[in-house]
């Protein structure tokens, strides 16, 4: 999951996706900029996580780097920016496929494909997020199960 700092859209959506998902799959965030490296997410973030019920108080922002590109299978990018940012870093044609827009892949349509960057809003902003992320999730959930029951037979 990579946005832009790493402390708004990507650790909620680490910490939904995480919760969907069997121990099978392994899911990480990061951001496209250093700013925030080390900080815990943003504290709107991990209170609207802890109404849902989820804890992200322990995830530590951090950068992504050329290893992310290399040892992950999907990497999911927040908004446009993000996705041209990460594909930039892409060193070839198999890191490129792994990387999409994630309300793309969870099947958005076109007019709709970007998570608002909720850092500059208010609580509402952060809810709403989250609900968009919530639901993303179960798709891209049901999605990577089917797909790792596929690559078995
Ligand atoms: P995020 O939100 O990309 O969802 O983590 C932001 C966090 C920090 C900044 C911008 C967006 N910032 O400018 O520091």
């Amino acid at each position: 999951m990579v946005c832009l700092g790493n402390i708004c859209r990507s650790p909620l959506a680490e910490g939904i996706l995480k919760t969907k998902l069997s121990d099978k799959f392994f899911v990480d965030s990061v951001g496209t900029i250093s700013l925030h490296e080390g900080k815990k997410p943003d504290k709107r973030a991990i209170k609207t996580a802890l109404n849902n019920k989820i804890d992200i108080s322990s995830q530590k922002s951090r950068p992504i780097n050329n290893s992310d590109l290399e040892n992950f299978d999907k990497i999911y990018c927040m908004d446009i920016d993000v996705y041209e940012d990460v594909i930039s870093k892409a060193k070839n044609e198999e890191q490129r496929q792994k990387i999409s827009l994630f309300l793309e892949s969870a099947g958005n349509n076109h007019q709709n494909v970007e998570v608002p960057d909720p850092y500059w809003g208010n609580m509402q902003d952060f809810e709403n997020v989250y609900q968009l992320l919530d639901d993303a999730c179960n798709k891209i959930a049901h999605k990577l199960e089917q797909q790792m029951i596929t690559e078995k037979n």
